[in-house]
């Protein structure tokens, strides 16, 4: 079959690698894609959010399986419009993307059917808001109700900076409409894991979880970005808080949406933090994660698109997941200055360096071909993985690799899995 895959960060190059792996598949399109995904597939100068246009390509290619990577537009409802074509398509209809869509629906939704969350008030008028900070405890938290490029997420350490935040995201709209009513929620500790899970909306099938690394700096200092880096699987997810997670997190969230008549299919990403009372839902998304995809996938066995279309069939109950006893870890290559101003159009050089070496990659995100060469397109310009035999051994082997690449105003984190070495050894994760 003809696949077309939607987006064009290191998220949809590590799905463009996995789906060009499949027996099943016989060409690949990316609209828009990138200059590493134009390796493995078509190109299609066609917008995301250009619905109709991306479903009359789909149409005239005879795609069998559209693949949408990106959250805007499956929550502006992408796939609703290729159903309505009679299109095979995987994520979620805009009626359950809205669970990433919108933090007041999801908070609600959670306290409704008494899923594991912070506590929280919801707010829609910067007055009440502000009043509501006399009373806080701090530090605090702020999310923007909708989607905000990861950004949306505001911790305030005292009341002096819950007011600026009230400010940025509902005066100042930084955000714009996304920001019209916002969540105060309790602030929580413990560690952070991604946990991407298939749905065919009946059944949720997790797959092996993975570390995000958010902030921009070392230490966990600097602003929040989309993500500086991953490991997989998270030593910190056990097998007892897998279980846990099963019985009163994922299959839970399933059920909701659709007691709601919501019923998610596609990729249903939560967001953990595991506190000392227990695993808590720090956020749902409804796709998959960038840059966790890139240490998901590479260590899945099963065949994708078998796997997606048994989300799209219902039929995800026959299927086996499997992934490898190993571990992958990507550290990403930004520009410097991101998650702020920085400069485009550096070449980049080294990628020869990857040819023909089993079990590392470079996913390309923000990078465009010239007549110069491939240069740096955006704040995130490459995802730079590599597998081990375990944590550690991923970890030496992805740094090495980031030593192939060189261009000007590379920037990275350095202690992307650093958080391995406090594991307590013995811990068998999932
Ligand atoms: P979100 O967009 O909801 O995933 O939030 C972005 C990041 O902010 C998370 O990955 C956490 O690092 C942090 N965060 C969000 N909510 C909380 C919370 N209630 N307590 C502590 N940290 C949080
Ligand atoms: N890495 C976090 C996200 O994809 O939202």
């Amino acid at each position: 079959m003809n696949v077309l895959i939607v987006g064009s960060g290191g998220r949809e190059h590590a799905l463009a690698y996995s789906v060009a792996k499949s027996d099943k598949v016989d060409k690949i399109y990316c609209a828009p894609g990138n200059a590493g995904i134009a390796e493995l597939a078509e190109l299609v100068p066609i917008d995301s959010m250009e619905f109709e246009k991306l479903a009359d390509f789909a149409q005239e290619k005879e795609i069998g399986l559209t693949i949408i990577g990106m959250d805007a537009p499956l929550v502006g409802g992408i796939v609703d419009v290729f159903e309505k074509r009679g299109l095979r398509v995987f994520g979620p209809r805009k009626n359950a993307a809205i669970l990433e869509g919108s933090k007041v629906f999801s908070k609600n939704l959670m306290k409704k059917y008494q899923i594991p969350t912070a506590a929280y008030e919801n707010f829609d008028s910067a007055e009440a808001a502000l009043a509501y900070l006399e009373t806080s405890n701090y530090p605090i938290v702020l999310k923007a109700d909708g989607l905000a490029l990861g950004k949306g997420a505001l911790i305030c350490n005292t009341k002096e900076e819950a007011k600026d935040g009230i400010k940025t995201l509902m005066l100042d709209k930084q955000f714009g409409s996304a920001g019209d009513k916002i969540v105060i929620e309790e602030f929580l500790i413990g560690r952070e894991v991604s946990v991407l899970c298939y749905c065919d909306g009946t059944t949720i099938l997790p797959m092996t979880s993975a570390q995000d690394h958010k902030r921009a700096k070392d230490n966990d200092e600097g602003l929040n970005t989309g993500g500086m880096g991953t490991f997989s699987p998270s030593p910190f997810y056990t097998k007892e808080v897998d279980a846990f997670c099963r019985k009163y997190i994922y299959q839970p969230s399933m059920d909701a949406m659709k007691a709601e008549g919501r019923d998610f299919v596609g990729i249903m990403f939560v967001g953990l933090i595991l506190t000392k009372e227990g695993p808590k839902v720090l956020e749902y998304n409804a796709r998959f994660g960038d840059p966790e995809t890139q240490v998901v996938l590479p260590r899945m066995k099963n065949d994708i698109i078998t796997v997606m279309e048994a989300c799209i069939d219902g039929t995800l109950d026959k299927i086996d997941l499997q992934f490898e006893e190993n571990a992958c870890v990507c550290v990403v290559l930004a520009s410097e200055g991101y998650p702020l101003e920085y400069e485009k159009g550096k070449v980049i050089t080294g990628f020869e360096n990857f040819k023909n070496k089993d079990g590392y990659y470079v996913f390309h995100a923000g990078t465009k071909k010239t007549e110069e060469g491939i240069v740096t397109n955006g704040g995130r310009v490459l995802g730079v993985t590599a597998k081990g035999s375990d944590l550690k051994q991923a970890r030496k082997n992805a740094y090495a690799a980031t030593e192939w690449i060189s261009f000007e105003n590379k920037y990275m984190r350095h202690d992307i899995g650093k958080a391995i070495d406090e594991a307590v050894d013995g811990i068998t994760s999932n």
